[in-house]
């Protein structure tokens, strides 16, 4: 029912009322033609299409959001990672991340984000052994690897190397068939660390080996990449958990830029490699999962602590960021780069103390008594620390964005499963505000940059 703005009986000084009602709604005076228009407000949004109504004149498509990089856009509904950006709260279906780390394992908090649930003893043991069953390749993949340049980085490695699996499971097309998407699941998530480690072995040309399902998901990633001649390859206990931790760290984030790309390629009933390999592609940049790797050469190009005064100069004067810190949602500490701290101690009982965490401990310090970032709410994030660890455990730079991407496949998926369960499930294709040209007729070429005749 639409009313005129003349129907309200506005007080002087008191916001103009609507219809009063006491359901969740917001009242919209367009003052271009003093239509009153009352939209519902459910789960703390409105409908974006519920705006089309408000027009102001015929044929008027009504308005839109303009909402560039959907800072405050909600493109789902979903029920497997709750962040609370102001608070620094991360949750995986309802669990605290602190407590996962603690207590959890990485495939154990896999079947979660898949499932739901924790997994019953049984089923945690089944999922092992499926997902383990499935960290084999194709020999052909290992001839596909064979072409890329030694000095390939190993994420353009990944993503080409996930998208021609794309090839292998033509059947992984049927992306309507729940048990399809989840064959297809179990399998991106098993071969997601040989993929990582025959590039990690390519760049050092060294052979691939096999994997090993008994050692388990995270120890036998550390025996496809460290393996030499011993007969069986025994992981440090100590890196081993530290280097599963980081993973449950780093499983899901709900909507970030590669898990939205997951949904938006997804939507278009694309196969899920096709699709994943759009997710690592997205991963790959610097202001995303590529950021754990520019932090590192961040702290190179630092070197020592008298320098970190003209670094954060040179960010206040916007000529870079400081990598590693700022984030969309966290307008608090990323409860990830907490625990990150924490492990790092423990990694480096191991490896050694990397000198670079007292280069990040300091840029931290100064950073957050700088009203530069306080006011902008900029904190270490997930990415601040985590390269540290990677480097003392031996991995080099432009590995670390792979191990982002080996458990983000989790979320990335997981998020893609709920998106074909969803009965709205809708292609993404988002609206604009034309800004271009307005009607004009072809010009032939003969008449083309003629002063005479511009317009
Ligand atoms: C990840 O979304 C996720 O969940 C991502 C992730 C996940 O798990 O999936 O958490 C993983 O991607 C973590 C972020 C890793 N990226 C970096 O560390 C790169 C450095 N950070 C920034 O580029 C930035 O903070 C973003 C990209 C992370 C967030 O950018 P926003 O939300 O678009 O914020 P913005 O660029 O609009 O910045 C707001 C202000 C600006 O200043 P003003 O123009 O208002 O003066 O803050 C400034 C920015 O210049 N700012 C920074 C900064 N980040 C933001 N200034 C210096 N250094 C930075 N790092």
């Amino acid at each position: 029912m639409e009313t005129t703005v003349e129907d309200l009986k506005p007080e002087s000084g008191t916001v103009v009322k609507g219809p009063q009602k006491n359901d969740e709604t917001i009242t919209v005076v367009d003052n271009r033609t003093n239509r009153v228009y009352t939209i519902p407000i459910v789960e703390g949004a409105i409908r974006a299409t519920d705006l089309r109504q408000i027009q102001c004149s015929l044929g008027d498509p009504g308005l839109m959001t303009y909402d560039p990089g959907y800072i405050n856009t909600a493109a789902c509904r979903s029920t497997i990672t709750y962040l609370d950006g102001d608070s620094g709260i991360l949750r995986y279906r309802g669990y605290p991340i602190e407590q996962l780390a603690e207590h959890s394992t990485f495939l154990e908090t896999a079947y979660l984000l898949l499932h739901g649930e924790l997994p019953t003893s049984e089923q945690s043991d089944e999922w092992e052994r499926a997902i383990m069953a499935h960290s084999m390749t194709h020999e052909n993949i290992k001839k596909f690897l064979d072409g890329f340049r030694y000095d390939a980085h190993p994420m353009g490695i990944l993503m080409s190397t996930v998208a021609a699996l794309s090839t292998f499971y033509p059947e992984s097309r049927n992306v309507s068939d729940p048990a399809c998407r989840r064959m297809q699941m179990v399998r991106l998530i098993g071969i997601m660390p040989t993929l990582a480690a025959y590039a990690y072995r390519h760049r050092l040309s060294l052979p691939y080996i096999t994997p090993d399902p008994e050692l388990g998901y995270t120890k036998n990633y550390m025996n496809m990449l460290w393996k030499r001649l011993e007969p069986k390859y025994v992981a440090n206990p100590v890196l081993a958990r530290a280097l599963d931790v980081l993973f449950i760290l780093h499983a899901d984030h709900e909507q970030n830029c590669s898990t939205s790309t997951m949904r938006s390629v997804g939507s278009a009933d694309a196969d899920p490699y096709s699709t994943t390999a759009a997710a690592i592609a997205a991963l790959s940049g610097p202001l995303h999962g590529g950021a754990n790797e520019e932090v590192l050469r961040m702290l190179e190009e630092i070197d020592t602590r008298d320098r970190i005064p003209g670094i954060i100069a040179q960010v206040k004067a916007g000529q870079r960021k400081l990598m590693g810190f700022g984030h969309r949602v966290y307008k608090n500490y990323d409860p990830r780069a907490r625990i990150i701290k924490q492990v790092a101690e423990k990694v480096f009982e191991v490896t050694g103390r990397n000198p670079k965490i007292d280069i990040a401990l300091e840029l931290e310090r100064i950073a957050l008594s700088d009203e530069y970032f306080i006011s902008r709410k900029l904190y270490p994030n997930v990415d601040f620390y985590s390269g540290i660890i990677y480097e003392a455990m031996g991995f080099t730079p432009d590995q670390f964005t792979v191990l982002f991407g080996i458990p983000r496949t989790v979320g990335w998926l997981a998020q893609w499963d709920e998106m074909h369960r969803d009965p709205g499930k809708k292609i993404a294709r988002p609206r604009q505000i034309y800004a271009g040209e307005p009607h004009r007729d072809f010009v032939p070429i003969e008449l083309r940059g003629r002063r005479d005749l511009a317009a």
